[in-house]
């Protein structure tokens, strides 16, 4: 109680040394090469893509088996056989996935001698995928992540998505975690682009609803790292505004009717949308401290879903952060939430989050206090710390409080 009640003090105090920014629209470049196939009855159209780019054989990933159940897995084989294109296949990605299952798949993709690589499944497989892709040429696909080897080659990736969330399937990002060190980290490269990616809102009907929920939060989260950075970029706020509120209303229509393809179909392209790029232009690189915490969070404690962190983590930074730049934060609450107070849309955003089911304090993700100077010191040595405000290893541990 008292550590809560000293934390608000030297939050008041930290809070208020900020004066407002003010952050014109910034120059920026899109360029999104991935072809999106988008919609009901579309998996089919793996093998022909794959052929039409002259592939022989490709070497498959998937995660615990889920694409089994859903009947994805047999509508990609019908597709590759009728195509004549030869595979391979590894399965087991787990979510949170790991640099030891990447290293193996390297491997056996070079015993295998195959031209390109395709992930069937979430983000997690999706991500494992492109590292196998980078990693096909490198010495050690770690260094990549260490940043210490550029991501410049990798095989051709293609997807089929069977979760909308991470927006993996229309970037050029991947995560995945050095497991006995505890790293939950990045890398970027435009050769991790996928060159097709095909998204059929209706293999996600019968996803757990936390798995649905955990996507809105992901897909929540992205536009918010851009949209806090707030400035003069109006048409981008706007984009990330609209995108926001369709989330949430189709959320609740999901959770009314898990099987509402209309709702499904929305959930799965605003998802897509919040990290291809278009949520974010002009609106420099995004903050992404909050995506920094909870990769920390799950580099510790792998059971935890990405989007379940950051719907702890979130309320918290904003708590946290909103008079670096009062104007963006007031105008989330009234714009998004109805609120004429940062502090009620807060209290709203904690209650939708609650509402849907999912966790709003670290205690409900299993985490304890005294775990707190260890995550904080893990987000320090990612250097995901925030470009709003760039959070010290004093500000995270607060943060973390706020959350408890
Ligand atoms: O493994 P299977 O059996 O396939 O089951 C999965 C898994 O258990 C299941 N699932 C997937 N599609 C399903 C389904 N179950 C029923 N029906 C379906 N249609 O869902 C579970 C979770 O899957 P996962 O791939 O882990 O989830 P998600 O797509 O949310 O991916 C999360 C990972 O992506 C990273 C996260 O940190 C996390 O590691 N991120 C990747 C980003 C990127 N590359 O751009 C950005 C994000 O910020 C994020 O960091
Ligand atoms: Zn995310």
């Amino acid at each position: 109680m008292f550590f809560r009640f000293l934390g608000i003090i030297l939050l008041t105090i930290n809070v208020f040394e900020h004066s407002e920014i003010n952050l014109k629209m910034q120059n920026f470049t899109f360029h999104n090469p991935t072809k999106l196939i988008f919609g009901k009855g579309t998996i089919g159209e793996i093998g022909p893509k794959l052929r039409g780019a002259s592939f022989k054989k490709v070497f498959m990933i998937a995660g615990g088996g889920s694409i089994q159940k859903t009947g994805v897995y047999q509508q990609v084989v019908a597709s590759l056989k009728r195509a004549g294109i030869e595979w391979s296949e590894a399965w087991g990605v787990r979510p949170n996935p790991v640099l030891s299952k990447v290293r193996e798949m390297i491997q056996m993709a070079k015993v295998a001698g195959v031209d390109a690589i395709l992930a069937v499944g979430g983000g997690s497989v999706i991500d494992s995928a492109k590292s196998v892709a980078c990693g096909y040429f490198l010495n050690d696909v770690w260094a990549a992540y260490e940043k210490h080897e550029p991501v410049i080659r990798a095989l051709p990736v293609y997807a089929i998505l069977t979760l909308s969330a991470t927006g993996t399937e229309m970037n050029g990002f991947a995560v995945i975690t050095h497991e006995a060190e505890k790293k939950k980290w990045n890398i970027y490269g435009p050769a991790l682009y996928p060159r097709v990616s095909i998204v059929d809102p209706d293999v996600q009907r019968n996803l757990p609803w936390s798995q649905t929920v955990n996507g809105t939060l992901d897909a929540l989260a992205h536009i918010q790292e851009f949209y806090f950075m707030g400035g003069d970029s109006e048409t981008t706020l706007a984009l990330d505004e609209s995108l926001c509120r369709s989330m949430i209303q189709v959320t609740d229509k999901l959770k009314r009717d898990p099987k509402d393809y209309g709702a499904r179909a929305n959930l799965a392209w605003a998802a897509t949308l919040a990290l291809n790029g278009i949520s974010g232009a002009g609106q420099s690189s995004g903050d992404w401290a909050t995506h920094g915490i909870e990769h920390a969070l799950s580099a510790i404690n792998p059971d935890i879903a990405h989007g379940a962190g950051l719907g702890v983590i979130f309320p918290a930074w904003i708590t946290y952060c909103q008079n670096v730049n009062p104007a963006i934060f007031k105008r989330w609450s009234k714009n998004i939430w109805r609120s004429s107070t940062v502090a009620g849309g807060v209290r709203a955003l904690k209650a939708k989050i609650k509402a849907w089911g999912s966790p709003t304090t670290l205690t409900e993700l299993g985490i304890c206090r005294e775990q707190f100077p260890e995550i904080a010191a893990n987000v320090i040595q990612y250097g995901m710390t925030g470009n709003l405000k760039k959070l010290s290893q004093r500000d995270i541990q607060k943060i973390l409080m706020l959350a408890a």
